[in-house]
């Protein structure tokens, strides 16, 4: 049993408070608009609808999901760098906002999303993963079974959080497949409109996948 604390218990926060409770895990869920909602979902994950500083403190492993331009936000109201310093935080955003007046995918200056993300919070140990599928499509596909089973991508750049976040995965209803560290050239292909990006995969179908674009230059990303 691990502890989570959420911060962003929206669409995919929802969803993951919903199947890691379901697994067995010690969920705390905060950063909503709506605190009945949040209540709501406390009571039926059985955890705690709370303040995101009482999440953070209580996560082993905090879940970072919220949209693109609440990130700063929702780090300050964890508690800031220090709150999150020696977790494991799981960012599941993705780099979209107003990019010449329209929808689309901000240009975050050659880095990738979760680079990005890492530096407000370095000490921290950064997971990218939840960020590829709809939350719609996650909450139905979590628990297949076999050659249905759902791959989610996910990347970090520590060798030693890799059996924990694959657990957890696995405890998701999930296949869990590395793309490789946050570099964008691993990470991007994951991330909004990349070449893994908003697509089902099977497990030999996505290592291949990896295989074949670990450390190129992500073309789907960085355009709007
Ligand atoms: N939705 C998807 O299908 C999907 C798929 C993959 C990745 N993602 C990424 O995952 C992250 C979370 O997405 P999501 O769809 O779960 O987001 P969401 O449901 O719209 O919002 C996430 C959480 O942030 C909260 N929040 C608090 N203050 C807010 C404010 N001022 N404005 C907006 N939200 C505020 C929301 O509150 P409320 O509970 O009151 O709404 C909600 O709990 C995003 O970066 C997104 O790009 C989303």
């Amino acid at each position: 049993m691990t502890r989570i604390g959420i911060i962003g218990s929206g669409h995919i926060g929802g969803n993951i408070a919903r199947f890691l409770a379901g697994a067995g895990h010690d969920v705390f869920v905060s950063f909503s608009t709506d605190q009945a909602k949040l209540e709501k979902l406390a009571a039926e994950t059985g955890g705690q609808a709370t303040a995101p500083d009482e999440a953070a403190a209580h996560g082993e492993v905090v879940v970072l999901s919220v949209p693109w331009g609440m990130v700063d936000t929702a780090v300050a109201q964890a508690g800031g760098p220090a709150a999150l310093a020696g977790k494991i935080v799981i960012d599941t955003t993705n780099q979209f906002g107003q990019v010449e007046g329209r929808f689309g995918v901000l240009d975050l200056g050659g880095k990738s999303a979760a680079e990005t993300n890492t530096a407000k919070a370095p000490g921290a140990t950064w997971v990218k993963a939840f960020n590829t599928l709809t939350a719609g499509f996650q909450a139905t596909a979590a628990g297949r079974r076999g050659a249905d089973r759902v791959v989610l991508f996910y990347a970090t750049n520590s060798e030693a959080a890799v059996p924990g976040i694959e657990s957890l995965i696995n405890d998701a209803g999930f296949d869990p497949v590395r793309t490789g560290t946050l570099a964008r050239t691993d990470v991007g292909h994951q991330e909004a409109r990349g070449d893994l990006y908003g697509e089902e995969f099977h497990h030999d179908d996505a290592v291949a996948a990896v295989s074949r674009l670990r450390g190129t230059v992500p073309a789907g990303t960085g355009r709007p």
